[in-house]
């Protein structure tokens, strides 16, 4: 009788346990509950957690909050919302969740994974060093400039034969942030250059968001670390530091060599020498804090882009009449005596609409997290300090309450009926407020030059029969799947056609 007796008050105490670690719901938006200790998982082993989210919102509205193991998280999944968070309540909304393995990656340095004094000045400094480069104006196409000659030169190679054209891109985008950010400019098909690629593209599918593991405390850890390739990736990390202090030391002997150009390592560094001279404390100004600074800046910079122009390519061999109006617009406005420059855009509201449904289509970044620092009242209701809030940015730009038919690829919803370009403020793909992306103007610019430059030398063709359908590979960026194309120079021949009949 006595073992029966505590049995029952066993039972009876890890009941109370777990109802006592149940995390509260009060004032949070609602959503399911879930079972004790497990909360809302179990459904992640069904859904991959972008249509899990999507699926949710269509059932508790735009915002909501689940229970994932112990931790209540909430979602948003529209415009408005976001713009209640990270634009009305933008100083409260700009710190990332802790407990995560973003952030034990990032090391809780760099910019992606600050929060407070040290992200502020991390991004104020690489704001600076990025308007200094001279994006957000023409001056960054003397960057672009110089990766475009010789990345058509290379393609010009494999005309007519089919080719998976990301290696190619992949190198000269990441010529494009290495040349601004350390000094430095490899040449095409450099093997240190194909390193860093694949180190970074490998680093972001570690880190993979996608994955549903990535939303349970501590299993996340093992769900990652146990990875087949993760020592591998940690092994490049590790590799990539060591690297960028090269480049830090390099630096460091030149600083005041008035001959050198400006990059961020050497923005950096003197900022660094200004404070050690006036005996001030370093704050963000340590090497340590550079390394992961350069760390986050090519893995944020690099496949967010070029995947887009993945996307890009695929929907254009995917949609020929598409192809069609892009090239006679380019035709129109360049002609075969020039090549397209940055102002172009202005006269090239095909294009414009273009990478604009790409950018919805593709949603290259589907889910970012933040975390409020104080507790914050959202409508009517209450976040508290610290909670995880996800952003399923895939959900807010395929709402079919705010795009027509959000799984059809057509540039033309950006169009007015004049033909004209329209700044839709429903599309936020590198989302809003103080922690958006602050390489937006630099990735338009790349994606515009890259685009127009390839449409106005070749022909795309499909380099596979079937193509793929235009659905993603999960990650922590979203990659169309892996297809082949065939690129033709095109014929000078080549006239615009008449304007289609309404
Ligand atoms: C198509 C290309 C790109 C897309 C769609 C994109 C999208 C995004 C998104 C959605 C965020 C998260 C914002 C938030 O948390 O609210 C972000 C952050 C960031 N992006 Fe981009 N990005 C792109 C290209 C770039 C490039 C080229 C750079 C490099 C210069 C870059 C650097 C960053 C950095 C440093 C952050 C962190 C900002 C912070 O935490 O304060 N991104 N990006």
């Amino acid at each position: 009788m006595a073992w029966l007796t505590a049995i029952l008050c066993a039972t009876l105490l890890f009941l109370l346990l777990l109802l006592w670690l149940q995390p509260s719901t009060k004032g949070l938006p609602p959503g399911p509950k879930g079972l004790p200790l497990v909360g809302n998982l179990f459904d992640l082993l069904r859904y991959n957690p972008i249509e899990y989210f999507t699926l949710l919102s269509k059932e508790y509205g735009p915002i909501f909050s689940i229970q994932f193991g112990l931790r209540r998280v909430v979602v948003i999944t529209s415009r408005h919302w976001m713009q209640q968070a990270f634009v009305r309540h933008a100083d409260t909304f700009t710190n990332r969740p802790h407990g995560t393995v973003m952030h034990f990656i990032g090391g809780g340095k760099g910019v992606v994974m600050t929060e407070g004094q040290a992200w502020r000045d991390s991004r104020r400094l690489l704001t600076l060093v990025l308007k200094e480069f001279g994006v957000g104006s023409s001056k960054i196409e003397d960057y672009i400039g110089l990766e475009l000659p010789e990345f058509i030169e290379t393609l010009k190679k494999e005309v007519g034969k089919p080719i998976e054209i990301h290696p190619d891109l992949a190198t000269s985008v990441l010529n494009i942030v290495w040349h601004m950010f350390a000094g430095e400019r490899f040449k095409t098909g450099d093997p240190f250059l194909k390193w860093m690629v694949t180190s970074i593209e490998r680093t972001a599918n570690l880190i993979n968001q996608g994955s549903f593991l990535n939303f349970v405390p501590l299993v996340q850890f093992i769900g990652t670390f146990l990875r087949p390739r993760a020592f591998q990736v940690l092994f490049s990390l590790v590799y990539r530091m060591m690297y960028f202090n090269g480049v830090i030391r390099q630096h460091r002997k030149q600083l005041d060599d008035p001959t050198k150009n400006m990059d961020l390592v050497f923005a950096f560094l003197r900022e660094q020498k200004k404070i050690e001279e006036a005996h001030q404390a370093p704050g963000i100004f340590t090497d340590s804090q550079l390394r992961w600074l350069l760390s986050d800046l090519f893995v944020a910079g690099l496949d967010t882009s070029v995947s887009a122009m993945r996307w890009a390519l695929l929907f254009i061999v995917k949609h020929p009449r598409v192809a069609d109006k892009l090239r006679d617009e380019i035709l129109q406005v360049v002609g075969h005596d020039r090549k397209p420059c940055l102002s172009d855009r202005e006269t090239m509201p095909y294009m414009e609409a273009f990478i604009s449904e790409t950018l919805r289509y593709s949603v290259v970044v589907p889910i970012i997290t933040h975390a409020p620092s104080h507790d914050a009242n959202l409508g009517p209701y209450i976040i508290p300090a610290g909670t995880m809030v996800i952003t399923n940015l895939h959900g807010a730009l395929h709402d079919p309450n705010v795009w027509e038919n959000p799984s059809e690829f057509r540039p033309e919803r950006f169009l007015t009926p004049e033909g004209k370009f329209f700044k839709d403020e429903n599309l936020v793909p590198f989302s809003i407020g103080r922690r958006s992306c602050v390489g937006e103007s630099l990735a338009r610019a790349e994606i515009f030059l890259f685009l127009t430059t390839i449409l106005h030398t070749f022909e795309l063709k499909p380099g596979v029969d079937p193509l793929p359908p235009l659905s993603y590979v999960d990650g922590l960026f979203l990659h169309p799947q892996p297809y082949k194309i065939i690129l033709e120079l095109q014929q000078p021949r080549h006239r615009p056609r008449e304007p289609e009949k309404a």
